[in-house]
């Protein structure tokens, strides 16, 4: 297939999945939650995810041998630990302590899975695609509720603004990259994985913060 119908193809697949989410928000949006106790759950969650996507993207550049993705990696790197310190700060000024957190299990495999990814075009397709691309949707649909508090969509509305302005790249590095049936096939696997490990990790959040269970 042409890399640009795959490409298309891949996001097509993620969008669906957003849209699948809508019918009932996960907490990991905020806008279900209805107490600042709960929306520190989430954020705490979430900003464990911020640190673990920071070190894999670091994980990956040594094996990354495409210099243009390599240098997008670097940035993508950087930018993380610069969505954590938003999130830490938030955090402490609510008077939650940020790292007083246990990484949920399902959350855990998740990012052990994206890890273990070792081709280019299988790790952004999985985890800047797919992953990032979920996370992205409904940071905007939470920006756009109007009932998720401000303490909450301020660090958000800079963490979206960073995630709009690289848009397109990971679709542009499947166009690039994803030229042969064989990376396509794997490429897509790795989508699905990543997208059936996010819903496990939203899963496993919605019980934590309404149920208090770990798993
Ligand atoms: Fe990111
Ligand atoms: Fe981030």
């Amino acid at each position: 297939m042409d890399s640009r119908e795959f490409a298309k193809s891949l996001a097509k697949q993620v969008a669906d999945f957003c849209t699948n989410l809508d019918a009932k928000l996960p907490a990991y949006s905020f806008i279900p939650l209805t107490t600042d106790a709960m929306r520190i759950k989430v954020m705490q969650s979430r900003l464990f995810n911020e640190i673990r996507a920071g070190e894999i993207f670091g994980g990956w550049l040594k094996s990354t041998p495409e210099l243009d993705v390599k240098k997008t990696l670097a940035n993508a790197t950087h930018e993380e630990y610069e969505h954590a310190t938003f999130l830490e700060d938030a955090l402490r000024a609510q008077g939650a302590t940020p790292h007083e957190y246990q990484a949920l299990p399902a959350q855990m495999a998740m990012f052990n899975a994206f890890e273990g990814l070792t081709d280019t075009v299988e790790r952004i397709a999985a985890f800047p695609m797919a992953g990032e691309g979920v996370a992205d949707y409904l940071i905007a649909k939470s920006l756009k509720a109007g009932t998720v508090p401000s303490w909450v969509t301020a660090p958000y509305q800079r963490i979206h603004e960073d995630e709009e302005e690289h848009g397109n790249y990971p679709f542009e590095i499947l166009v690039k990259y994803a030229t042969t049936g064989e990376k396509q096939k794997r490429a897509a696997r790795a989508v699905a994985m990543s997208l059936v490990l996010r819903r496990a990790y939203f899963d496993n959040l919605d019980r934590w913060v309404f149920e208090d269970k770990m798993y």
